[in-house]
Formats: C-alpha cells, sequence, structure tokens
C-alpha cells in the first residue's frame, strides 16, 4: 500500500502550545499514594517524594499537572489537606470509595511540582462546594501574604505563594456520576459567578469552564451552548474528556478512535464560535482537552465497590498494550493538529491509575508502552506545527465509517530549521509505504526514525519485562532530492526527526 503528503513550512496551524503536554494527577486509588508520593519508599526524599518516580516524570516531559481530581475534587475540603500532617482529618472519599488520609495536599503538590519544573492546574469543588471555597483557596494559594488564609499558608511552611494560573471551575459537572452533578443551566450560572469572583482576586487568571463528559454524553452540544452562553465573559477555556478502548475485539475501529476526537473536537469549536457570534463576543474560547486516554472503562464499571474504604487501593490501573500505545499516539497527533484551538491537555493519569508510569509500593517503577509516544512526541514536536493532508488509502471501520490508514502532522522549528514527522498506521496487517515531498524544508538529513511496532499487537511492559515494547530504529526510511520515503509496519506509530 501507498501514501503520499506534503510537508510545507508554509502550512502553519500554530505555534507548539507546551501546555499540550500536560498530566493529571488525582487522589485516585496509587496515583498520590504509593504513586508520586512514597514516604517509606528507598528513593523517597525528605518531603516523602519518590525520586524514581520523578526521573520518569522529567523523561516523560510533563509540563503542566492538573490537581486533585477528576471526580475526588467533587467532594474535597481542600483545608484538609493543608497544615501539620498529624493534624489532619481521615475521610471517607465518595467518589472512588476509600480513605483519604490526607497526608499529601495543595503545599505538598506545588512543592513536588516546583521540584520538577511543572506549572500546576488546580481545580476547585463545585459539587459539595462553591463560590466562598473557591475563592477561600484562591487566596491561600495565591495571595502573597498579611491576610489570614495566605498567613496561614506561610505558617504551614510555604511563604512564597504558589502562583497557580489555570484553574478548573469544577469537574465533569454533567457526569450524573458527579458528586453534586448539576444541569447545564445551573453549571452555567455557578461557573460564572465562581469565575467572576476568581476574577476579582486576580484578572489575570486563566479559568476552564466544564465541558461534556464524552462526545457520546446525551446532552453533548447543549451542554457546551448553555454554559458558555452563561459564562462566556469570566472564562478562557472550555474543557473536553474523552476515553477510547477496544470493543469486542474489534481493532480496526480502535486503531481509527483519533477521527472521534478530531470530530469531537471540531464540534466543540463550531459550538463555541456559535456562541461568540451569538453574543457578538470578540474572544476565542480555547479548549482545555483535560483528561484523555486509553481506559477500559467496561472493565471497571463491571466491579461493585462492596463495604470496604481501603487506603490507596489498586483502581483502574490498566495495562497497556503495543495496540493501545499506537492509538494513543494518534490521539497525540489528533491534539497537535488542532493546536490553533486545543492549547492545554492532560494525559489522564500520571502514575498508576490508567497511566503511562507505574510502581510497585516499595519496588520499582517502569515505564508501560503510551510512555513512549508521550516522551518522543514532547521532546520532538517544537516551534510550529503544519497541517499534512496524507492521500491515504481507506478502510472501512464498523464504528467509524470509512478511515483513512495513514494519519500524520508535522512541526517546524523555524529558529533551527528542525523538523518532525509524526505517523500512524492504522491498518491491521499491511505495510503502508510513505513518499513525503518536503517542499521548502531546509532539513535535508535524517537525524532519526524511530518506529513503535511488535509482531504481537497486544504485547506489553511489565514489571518483569519492562522493556519488552519500545521504540526501535526504522531503518526503512531514505531521503534524496527533498523527497523523503519510509515504510510503516501495521500497527505502528513513528516519529521522524528531520535535521
Ligand atoms: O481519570 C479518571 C476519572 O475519569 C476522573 O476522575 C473523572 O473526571 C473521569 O470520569
Amino acid at each position: 500500500l501507498h501514501a503520499s503528503m506534503t510537508i510545507d513550512p508554509a502550512f502553519r496551524v500554530a505555534p507548539v502550545h507546551r501546555r499540550t503536554f500536560g498530566s493529571f494527577v488525582e487522589h485516585m486509588g496509587r496515583c498520590v499514594y504509593t504513586g508520586i508520593y512514597e514516604p517509606d519508599h528507598p528513593s523517597a526524599d525528605a518531603d516523602g517524594f519518590r525520586a524514581d518516580v520523578a526521573e520518569l516524570v522529567r523523561e516523560l516531559g510533563v509540563t503542566t499537572v492538573r490537581y486533585p481530581g477528576g471526580n475526588f475534587v467533587s467532594g474535597y475540603r481542600w483545608e484538609d489537606g493543608v497544615g501539620p500532617k498529624d493534624q489532619r482529618p481521615v475521610r471517607r472519599e465518595l467518589a472512588w470509595h476509600s480513605t483519604e488520609t490526607n497526608q499529601f495536599g495543595l503545599d505538598e503538590f506545588a512543592a513536588w511540582t516546583r521540584r520538577l519544573g511543572i506549572e500546576p492546574m488546580m481545580a476547585v469543588n463545585l459539587g459539595t462546594r462553591g463560590l466562598q471555597e473557591a475563592v477561600d483557596l484562591l487566596e491561600y494559594a495565591n495571595h502573597p501574604g498579611g491576610t489570614a488564609l495566605s498567613d496561614r499558608r506561610a505558617a504551614n511552611g510555604s511563604p512564597q505563594p504558589h502562583g497557580i494560573r489555570m484553574w478548573c471551575l469544577g469537574n465533569e459537572m454533567d457526569g450524573p456520576w458527579q458528586i453534586g452533578h448539576k444541569t447545564a443551566h445551573e453549571y452555567g450560572r455557578l461557573a460564572a459567578e465562581v469565575a467572576r469572583a476568581m476574577r476579582m482576586s486576580d484578572p489575570d487568571l486563566e479559568l476552564v469552564a466544564c465541558g461534556s463528559s464524552g462526545s457520546t454524553m446525551p446532552t453533548f452540544g447543549a451542554w457546551e451552548a448553555e454554559v458558555l452562553e452563561q459564562a462566556y465573559d469570566y472564562v478562557d477555556y472550555i474543557s473536553l474528556h474523552a476515553y477510547y478502548e477496544e470493543h469486542d475485539g474489534d481493532l480496526a475501529s480502535f486503531l481509527a478512535s483519533s477521527t472521534d476526537m478530531d470530530h469531537f473536537i471540531e464540534s466543540v469549536v463550531a459550538t463555541a464560535d456559535a456562541v461568540r457570534a451569538k453574543l457578538g463576543a470578540k474572544k476565542r474560547i480555547q479548549l482545555s482537552f483535560d483528561e484523555w486516554n486509553v481506559w477500559y472503562q467496561s472493565h471497571h464499571h463491571a466491579k461493585d465497590p462492596g463495604t470496604e474504604w481501603p487506603v490507596a487501593p489498586r483502581v483502574i490501573e490498566d495495562r497497556y498494550h503495543l495496540a493501545d500505545a499506537v492509538v494513543f499516539g494518534s490521539l497525540l497527533i489528533s491534539l497537535l493538529r488542532h493546536s490553533d484551538r486545543v492549547t492545554a491537555a492532560s494525559l489522564a493519569q500520571l502514575v498508576n491509575v490508567i497511566a503511562p508510569i507505574m510502581t510497585e509500593p516499595g519496588g520499582p517503577a517502569w515505564r508501560q508502552t503510551t510512555f513512549h509516544p508521550f516522551a518522543l512526541t514532547a521532546a520532538n514536536a517544537a516551534g510550529t506545527v503544519l497541517r499534512v493532508e496524507p492521500q491515504s488509502p481507506v478502510r472501512e471501520t464498523a464504528r467509524y465509517g470509512e478511515v483513512p490508514l495513514v494519519d500524520a502532522v508535522a512541526t517546524h522549528d523555524p529558529d533551527n530549521g528542525e523538523a518532525a514527522v509524526f505517523l500512524v498506521n492504522r491498518a491491521t496487517d499491511e505495510h503502508v509505504s510513505v513518499d513525503v515531498d518536503l517542499r521548502g524544508l531546509e532539513a535535508d538529513r535524517i537525524a532519526s526514525c524511530r518506529t513503535l511496532h511488535d509482531d504481537d499487537v497486544y504485547a506489553a511492559n511489565t514489571r518483569e519485562r519492562p522493556d519488552r515494547v519500545v521504540p526501535r530504529e526504522n531503518k526503512d526510511v531514505r531521503l534524496e532530492d527533498g523527497r523523503l520515503g519510509v515504510v510503516l509496519p501495521p500497527v505502528s506509530w513513528t516519529v521522524l526527526k528531520l535535521a
């Protein structure tokens, strides 16, 4: 099979936004406890942060981290997580049916992000709480000093304000599973008022209103329209969440999941712009894709929580195989392609819970298959995103109809002339040979070409074999007279660096 495409530095979409490579730490399962924080671990530092995990987070290239949830935030009292640890209350946590010890909270999170050079992104509880608690939390986090709450932060060991710019106004408030779930009308009003008060405190904040929890939600579209009609003037972003999985062995449809992400993004852009026209507004709303991943949700929902309230239980610790990583890489292609409107995104989540990094309590940490496309995209996408329109053979899929087998996006760094091309081959059993016309690119050398592929599409990395699936050098690549040729194996994801 053959595909072709043209890469031209004139086909600019938008800058590569560093926030595209964000992630998410929720008080859920073992993401925090025995994930990023484990005081008894041999690698733990004086604050209890696991150094082995921190090293992998750095290697992953994560730029921002959303915290503390997720569904968790909708029942959370932020005050429980600050102050002397021996005085912090232990609480029942309703969203995930666990016990929350509160040994890790806002100040620990801010310290952890500072140490790793990560931008913190915070969510406020609009499920069981509202405006007052949101502005209190903002005062505690960001006010320099001389007020009750900022002085309390200083007394708790953080004299410098945390300076958190980006705030989520609740989480998935459209979902009937959410604690304090609301109608679009109720939520739109609340989000507008909370945002207005937060802006009185600090006009420079970047505020994210909750969009839909998925494009298949019955209120999708109507929810965004109603929420934005009420909150348009006070917010900067609307959020999107999407999780994909293989259903009933239909690998071909699963491999085409990013076509749904494309459709989701383009529908939210259209809805936000329709509200803009209706209100006669000047600014455009940006998209924060602040939860995305592969997640085998069908496995999770089958379980009954029972009567136990465990501390940091093993929940949704999905083990990712090669095909999951290929889909994951194609979702990153979709996010990058839409960089004109998707200016922030968070991979959900970071450690243990549907995560690229896995740990054992007291034991090792290792990379899942999905770690690799994230790390390689974060490291190689630089400068400007370029639009690429592959001419590709197509396949019929049960879920998404006819889809192109090859998808791609490119970036070009005008400062050094380097370019990167990210490609996916969705064919289940055919190689595709791709011809790329590098029109106008200064780069004339292949610096590297790495492909993630395995003869067993269900091969995964485990504690025992952490490097079973890794990207390998693709030798089936050549560059001559401005024309690049590369062969993509079936079910594969590739990154090509040109210098
Ligand atoms: O990331 C896991 C959960 O998925 C989050 O808590 C929630 O926001 C979403 O439904």
